[in-house]
């Protein structure tokens, strides 16, 4: 079986809550491996989101250890946890945050350009340059079923077709874990069953790790495992 590709072990974070400390996570331990697809539930306030952005490196845990790949990344400066970011991992998030400014195309190919413009080549994009990465791009949006809307602002779509193009803006750097946090939270059945199955998608077929937060009970018939959080641990179910 493929190794873990994204690990953490005895995850704790405190925060400080007017002088008081407060610990959210207290010893979480976690694991996923290349074309799983986990759903993570738990009630409002259990710590989904805190272990999101700890695993996802936005965060720093008050102790224990993030590995990506096998290498502990979570002590890492802010710097090269933004770049290992930027690189292997994608997130979609409750309201995208879609740049209004942007067309949806450019929206998606922000992450390549930042990449680009930090000299790293995206994983997407080796060999091809910039034009195969367009293409790429394009290609995306097309599978998400949002092809026909890559010239138009985002105000201009749907909920469902802005998270769908959020989808898109993820993966466009070709990472190796996706995290998303209540992706559908503010969509209807019929769009939240979209994301469910693309999310499936693309574990089975591209083997990428997805890390699902979410409050709906149904995304557990798509997942490949369903895992809760309650008194700061993870445990199956
Ligand atoms: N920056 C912070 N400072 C202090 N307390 C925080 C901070 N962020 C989160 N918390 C607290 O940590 C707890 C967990 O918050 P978190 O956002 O991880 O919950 P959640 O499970 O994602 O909830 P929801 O389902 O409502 O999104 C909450 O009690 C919250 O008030
Ligand atoms: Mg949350």
């Amino acid at each position: 079986m493929a190794e873990a590709v994204l690990e953490a072990t005895g995850l704790i974070k405190r925060y400080d809550q007017n002088g008081v400390p407060f610990e959210v996570l207290r010893g979480l331990d976690f694991s996923i491996r290349p074309g799983e697809f986990v759903a993570v539930l738990g009630p409002s306030g259990s710590g989904k989101s805190t272990f999101l952005n700890l695993v996802g490196l936005m965060d720093r845990p008050s102790s224990g250890t993030v590995l990506l790949a096998g290498e502990p990344v979570s002590a890492d400066s802010e710097d090269a946890r933004a770049a290992l970011r930027n690189r292997h991992i994608g997130f979609v998030f409750q309201f995208d945050a879609l740049m209004p400014e942007f067309s949806v195309l450019e929206n998606v190919l922000m992450p390549a350009r930042i990449a680009l413009a930090a000299g790293r080549e995206p994983a997407s994009a080796q060999g091809k340059g910039w034009p195969g990465l367009e293409a790429r791009a394009r290609l995306i949006l097309e599978k998400l079923g949002v092809g026909p809307h890559a010239e138009r602002m985002p105000r201009e779509l749907s909920g469902g077709e802005r998270q769908r193009a959020a989808l898109a803006r993820a993966l466009v750097n070709g990472p190796a874990v996706l995290l998303a946090d209540e992706p559908t939270g503010n969509l209807d059945r019929p769009n939240a069953e979209l994301v469910f199955s693309s999310l499936r998608e693309l574990a089975d077929g591209f083997g990428v790790a997805v890390v699902m937060v979410t409050h709906n009970e149904s995304s557990v018939g798509y997942a490949t495992r369903a895992v809760r959080l309650s008194d700061g641990r993870l445990a199956a179910g």
